[in-house]
């Protein structure tokens, strides 16, 4: 669903020459440091051939480093931290790990586009929990109601793409609950850790009962800005981090040989450096925020990510998918319809979501430019 959009969008935006606030990545690379330690990697032949098929201890070590400077855990570098070829990887490789054919993985909609997939391709059946604007809250009852004797899986992703929801403490502890009660495990997506603006990430695995039955995955591409390395990574129980390791390892092996050292390395970086991770992105999110409620979206400000989820109801439009498709032409702006990222497209009809992971030149000129699709309207 959401790939074919991307691409669809992707085209319109090179034969219109707009601008491309669809799909999510930046458009500054990250520390120039890190790009230097994989060039010096590279060169000085480190990782140019297979690497060890859990990762290079450096970066299984960084990885369990970065968990405990920030969230206390204690990892076995060894047993517990597997690197992937990016979070998709990860999300593939434990849904194929835990889900037998027929069981059930229950998601939050809106969700990246790659669940669905991974559920499908794992022979299991997706249900969808939906979140609704105006404050997209998750709905912890309908969570509960969706609970079969046929659900393994809860599938969360915190910092929420595309609607920038933080889940708070008190939530992660309601689906926590429900999580020991029912005996399921959770697949918890972080990619957006380091992109909060208002609230704090924590991770559930960190809630009591959940180290044993949590798959906590997380990336390289958000918060380093190398979105193309593709350096992924799954922590968890010594049981759950082998079963990934098993499917890991038919689906691509090892990947990303001096990538792994850069990113070792970028894991170490001071906290100042992820300080300045949200610290860049707030004013962007604020400005971006206003310029489109002055151009006469309704806008749902995130507390995460560097996504806006908006409603293009008050320019006149009740479908996105349309909306999205004439703006190239008639704006010079790309975005995307958040129904793709649905199954109850019904619920996102008219939301489109803009990328803000871009330079202020950028988001001012696509500002500039979405002022007029209001001004062309009768
Ligand atoms: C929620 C979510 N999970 C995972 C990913 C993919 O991460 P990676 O590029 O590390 O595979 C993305 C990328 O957009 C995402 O938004």
């Amino acid at each position: 669903m959401g790939t074919t959009i991307f691409a669809e969008m992707s085209a319109l935006a090179v034969a219109t020459g707009a601008v491309n606030l669809g799909q999510g990545f930046p458009d500054v690379d990250g520390p120039r440091e890190i790009a230097e330690a994989a060039a010096a990697a590279i060169l000085a032949g480190r990782g140019n051939q297979y690497p060890p098929g859990a990762g290079i201890p450096e970066l299984r070590q960084a990885v369990a480093a970065h968990q405990k400077r920030f969230y206390g855990f204690d990892l076995d570098p060894d047993l517990q931290v597997l690197v992937t070829v990016g979070a998709t990887e990860a999300i593939a490789a434990a849904l194929l790990a835990l889900l037998e054919p027929g069981d059930e993985a229950i998601a939050f909609e809106p969700y990246y586009d790659s669940y669905a997939a991974s559920v499908a391709m794992a022979g299991g059946i997706r249900v969808p929990v939906t979140l609704r604007p105006p404050d997209f809250r998750p709905d912890l009852d309908a969570l509960r109601a969706a609970i079969t004797p046929r659900t393994r899986v809860i599938l969360l992703n915190s910092p929420h793409n595309p609607t920038g929801v933080v889940f708070t403490p008190d939530e992660l502890a309601r689906v926590a609950e429900l999580a020991c009660e029912h005996d399921l495990l959770v697949i918890s997506d972080e990619v957006y850790e380091h992109m909060v603006f208002d609230g704090t990430h924590l991770p559930i695995a960190s809630l009591p009962g959940m180290a044993g039955r949590t798959v906590t995955i997380s990336s390289a591409a958000k918060t380093f800005s190398f979105t193309g390395w593709k350096v992924g990574w799954v922590t968890g129980s010594p049981e759950i981090v082998a079963a990934v390791r098993t499917v890991k390892q038919f689906l691509t092996y090892v990947s990303s040989g001096p990538f792994q050292y850069a990113i070792a390395q970028a894991l170490a970086l001071p906290d100042s450096y992820y300080a300045s991770v949200a610290g860049d992105l707030r004013p962007k999110r604020d400005f971006f925020c206003d310029g489109l409620a002055a151009a006469g979206f309704e806008v749902y400000r995130p507390a995460g990510t560097f996504f806006i989820t908006t409603d293009v109801r008050p320019l006149g439009y009740a479908d996105g998918m349309e909306f999205c498709r004439e703006l190239p032409v008639r704006a010079g702006v790309v975005a995307i319809p958040s129904a793709v990222f649905y199954d109850n497209v019904e619920a996102a009809r008219s939301q489109v979501r803009f990328a803000f992971c871009k330079k202020r030149e950028v988001l001012a000129e696509a500002l500039a430019r979405l002022g007029a699709v209001r001004r062309r309207r009768p």
